[in-house]
């Protein structure tokens, strides 16, 4: 009988100390033979900051706000996803090669791990930043509908994984630190999911600047409506409903789950966001780096 290989939940592996999903890790060799274009742009987050809303935005403003040519191709093809790979999928390195310039890259590795292309070749870097209590809750929906991930556990126990950075990309607050870091040194704008749902106008003008382009006020407007959450829930071309079930369930929770700020409300107990204060106070002790956990 055909063996059937079986994709679903395995273990995290680590590389050079940081956890990934089992089959990003396996990417990571191929990733090295990628040589970056000055003129790409990369999108960097840690998982469930924003990336897919950022991602969208760009793609808006590179296609000068024209929604028909964003739905050429799921986001996952139109913005390639470097350390990407699924049995049965394309890889992120696969899209690449048939991408044309000038690229958006989207990335959710930490330093150590960035191929040094990217840095050498001074690649303008959009890095989107969400508190950590927000991503924690969205973080432990996504493990459970998206099987390339292990199982996740009770919510307790996952917030206890996800404080000790011994889930998929490893620390969030190594992560936050080490990209804020390097935009003293390297172009990186650094944006905040908070600031994009408090005025996501003046943010996209933000990032219009950073990439030296400039598009009408209504064109603006436009784009601002077209990347709102009810408008990327029901887009298939964003909200992840191209991939199989069997890889994102849907049906467990949705992709497009919420998008608010502050839903960690919902989720945490006293103690538990007692405990995690404490804890989030140590590890961002000396970062001049601040956050707001509601908007
Ligand atoms: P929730 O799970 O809290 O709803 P990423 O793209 O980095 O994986 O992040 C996913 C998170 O961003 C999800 O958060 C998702 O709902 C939210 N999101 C995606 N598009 C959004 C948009 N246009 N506006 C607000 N939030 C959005």
């Amino acid at each position: 009988m055909e063996q059937v290989q079986d994709t679903s939940r395995p273990p995290l592996e680590y590389v050079k100390g940081v956890p990934l999903i089992k089959y990003f890790a396996e990417a990571l060799g191929p990733l090295q033979s990628f040589h970056a274009w000055p003129d790409d742009l990369l999108i960097s987050t840690y998982p469930k900051s924003g990336t897919t809303w950022v991602s969208e935005v760009l793609d808006m403003i590179y296609q000068g706000g024209d929604v028909e040519k964003c739905r050429r191709a799921p986001v996952i093809i139109r913005v390639p996803f470097l350390e990407f790979k699924v049995p049965g999928l394309p890889s992120g390195f696969e899209v690449l090669r048939d991408t044309p310039a000038p690229r958006l890259l989207k990335t959710h590795l930490p330093l150590s791990l960035l191929p040094q292309t990217l840095l050498d070749q001074k690649v303008k870097v959009v890095y989107v930043a969400r508190n950590a209590k927000d991503v924690a809750v969205s973080y432990y929906h996504f493990y459970r509908m998206a099987k390339v991930h292990p199982d996740p556990g009770t919510w307790d126990s996952f917030l206890e994984k996800f404080m000790a950075g011994e889930v998929s990309y490893g620390s969030w607050y190594q992560h936050v630190q080490e990209w804020w870091e390097l935009s003293h040194t390297h172009p990186v704008l650094y944006l905040f999911y908070e600031d994009m749902k408090e005025n996501p106008k003046r943010e996209i003008k933000k990032i219009l600047e950073f990439v030296g382009r400039s598009l009408p006020e209504e064109t603006v407007d436009h784009i601002a409506q077209h990347t709102s959450f009810k408008e990327m829930k029901k887009n298939p071309m964003a909200n992840y409903s191209t991939i199989p079930p069997d890889i994102m369930d849907h049906n467990v929770s949705a992709f497009m789950r919420k998008g608010v700020a502050g839903d960690w409300k919902t989720t945490f107990t006293v103690a538990q966001n007692e405990r995690f204060d404490t804890d989030y106070a140590e590890k961002m002790a000396g970062c001049n780096l601040s956050f707001r956990s509601e908007v």
